[in-house]
């Protein structure tokens, strides 16, 4: 018998999650969802980003959220970092992963860090230089799909700034659809060019679903051959400084379709719903999620009363 290959979720709603969102959440709900996502058992939690806390002031406490939040073995706490000064900050904070991110866009790369491509990757390379242990580094192309200035990006241009991230010594790469823009196809044909790099144990996809495409792209994906995907539950999330961003896929809707697909995750969904319900006391507004609203597949309604015999 054949074994269905899992599908791992990512969790960024901490920080892709929050960094939009015009209401500070208080540290200790942070720490609390923090440590909610841990007991769920999620490889992978993005905690915060060491950015400028002008640029990003709801996720000025990250050094706090890392210091309070309880750790699992075998989880990665991870830390977006813009520069040198945030990598120093992430490592003092004791992150288990460094993402650099920067754009294949020079516009939005510009508009979101201040800098151009090449000055972001001078940055990074101090950064790799820095002694860090058993830290690890990963390095995101933000814009992969498209940049919301520019439009389409030269594929042989992605693939240039992957194969850049690996040989500072990044141990992982991830390609984000930072606006929305990526199609089936498209993702496809990226994922293909990608995996003789990277390989699909290092490999994440970030996608977005701001026209509504996330989980489309994410079963192109993993039918290419991708297995680790970026998701922040309840659908929250999108750059602050991309014209028109929104959310991130959304955790619980992605785990409720792999399991109605019969790919394993190793997630509860329950918990993961229960969960998702009480986000809208923490932003002050509704989630986009749709399984949190719905509920599951399986969750079956009574028949109306008074219902003739078939
Ligand atoms: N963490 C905290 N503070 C930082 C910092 C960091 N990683 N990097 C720079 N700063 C501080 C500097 O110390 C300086 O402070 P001061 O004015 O009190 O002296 C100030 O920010 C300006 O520093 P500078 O290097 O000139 O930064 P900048 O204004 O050109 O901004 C970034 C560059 C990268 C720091 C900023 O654009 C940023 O934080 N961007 C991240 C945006 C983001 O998170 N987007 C969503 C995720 S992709
Ligand atoms: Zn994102």
């Amino acid at each position: 018998m054949s074994t269905v290959r899992p599908l791992i979720v990512q969790e960024v709603c901490l920080r892709d999650g929050l960094q939009i969102e015009p209401v500070f959440v208080p540290t200790a709900d942070k720490i609390r969802l923090a440590d909610a996502f841990s007991a769920l058992g999620f490889a992978r939690i993005e905690v915060s980003s060491f950015v400028s806390p002008r640029a990003v002031p709801a996720l000025a406490d990250a050094a706090e959220v890392f210091a309070g939040m309880q750790r699992a073995p075998g989880t990665v706490y991870v830390a977006l970092v813009p520069n040198l000064k945030g990598a120093e900050r992430a490592l003092a904070a004791g992150a288990g992963e460094l993402n650099l991110v920067m754009s294949v866009g020079q516009t939005h790369n510009l508009a979101n860090m201040r800098m151009t491509t090449e000055e972001s990757f001078d940055g990074f390379a101090r950064i790799a230089a820095l002694p860090r242990g058993d830290v690890l580094l990963n390095g995101s192309v933000a814009t992969a799909f498209g940049c919301p200035f520019e439009g389409g990006q030269p594929v042989a241009k992605v693939l240039d700034l992957v194969r850049r991230y690996l040989d500072l010594g990044c141990n992982g790469i991830t390609l984000a659809d930072t606006t929305g823009m990526a199609n089936p196809r498209q993702v496809a044909a990226l994922v293909e060019r990608a995996l003789p790099l990277v390989g699909a144990d290092a490999l994440t996809l970030h996608f977005h679903n701001t026209r509504g495409l996330g989980l489309a792209n994410v079963v192109a994906a993993y039918d290419a051959g991708a297995q680790r995907f970026d998701a922040a539950l309840g659908g929250l999330g999108g750059c602050p400084f991309a014209p028109g961003a929104s959310g991130n896929i959304c955790t619980e809707d992605l785990v409720a379709m792999c399991e109605e697909m019969g790919i394993p995750t190793g997630l509860d969904l329950p918990a993961l719903i229960a969960l998702s319900r009480g986000l809208p006391a923490l932003v002050g507004h509704e989630t986009a999620g749709q399984v949190a609203k719905a509920g599951r597949v399986a969750d079956l309604h009574p028949a109306p009363p008074g219902l003739r015999a078939a």
